[in-house]
């Protein structure tokens, strides 16, 4: 297991941050655009969440379709997602092998959350691979990622324009609070062309996480063999590339 892979699974599993996960439930606004477009199309189709954590978003898919998966490879976020949802399909799997699934077997797969940026670059381009095949020809593919433009990505507040707010302030606290982890855990950063990899804020400065502008996202699924994708910001508006927000939304179609 590379240690990106030790880093990022560990801090999945740990007890504090399976319970940030527990008390989700809402979906994001693009999630919601997406979603209320999509559903007529997929009610009653075979769905797969990816990387489902605790199942915010179980219940919105299952008012979709019953025909529902689930999959996490964080076992403690599955068992948690069980307790909410005991009648649903939920199994602890890896995104990057999905041999458990027949080719062409879902007319939509969601990773949401940016959870596919939790991977290094070969695999995640691995689990772009794995998600196409288990799609049905025409099967949609859903997710966010982090986003490589954003005026702020890899700075800490004090590098940006600073403002006179208490969440500012207590922001600024919280970075100084971690900054010595941080400066640990920047050793593993990678910067190339395609992408990036960094430790930004998440879960206390914990997880190393991948970054990608849009047009390189949307370049890499035409790669990856979707024969359409579009790139949506974090208000749910068509975009070619965003400055603004920290992810984006992709919605590619196999
Ligand atoms: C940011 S959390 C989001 C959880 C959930 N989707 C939500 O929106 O609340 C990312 C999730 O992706 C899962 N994850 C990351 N890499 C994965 C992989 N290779 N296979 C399966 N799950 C993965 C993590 O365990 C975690 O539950």
């Amino acid at each position: 297991m590379s240690l990106l892979d030790q880093i990022n699974k560990a801090a999945y599993a740990r007890a504090d941050v399976v319970g940030e996960y527990v008390g989700a439930d809402g979906l994001f606004e693009t999630e919601r655009v997406l979603l209320a477009r999509l559903a007529p199309a997929l009610r009653g189709k075979p769905l797969l969440d990816v990387g489902v954590g605790a199942g915010r978003t179980t219940r919105h898919l299952l008012e979709i379709s019953d025909d529902y998966t689930g999959i996490d490879y964080t076992p403690a976020l599955v068992e948690a997602a069980r307790r909410k949802f005991p009648r649903a399909r939920l199994l602890c799997r890896d995104a990057r092998d999905l041999s458990p699934f027949a080719d062409e077997s879902f007319d939509f797969a969601l990773f949401s959350f940016n959870g596919i940026d939790y991977v290094p670059h070969e695999e995640r381009l691995q689990v772009l691979r794995e998600v196409r095949r288990v799609l049905k020809p025409g099967g949609y593919f859903m997710f966010s990622s982090h986003n490589r433009e954003c005026e702020h990505f890899n700075k800490m507040p004090w590098q940006t324009k600073p403002r006179l707010s208490a969440p500012y302030v207590k922001y600024c606290l919280y970075c100084l609070a971690h900054l010595p982890k941080h400066l640990r855990m920047r050793r593993h950063e990678v910067h190339a062309d395609e992408y990036a990899v960094v430790n930004d804020n998440a879960h206390g400065f914990s997880l190393l996480a991948y970054y990608i502008s849009a047009p390189a996202q949307l370049e890499q699924l035409r790669r990856a063999g979707f024969s359409s994708a579009e790139a949506y910001d974090m208000d749910g508006h068509p975009t070619a590339r965003d400055t603004r927000h920290p992810w984006v939304y992709y919605l590619a179609r196999k």
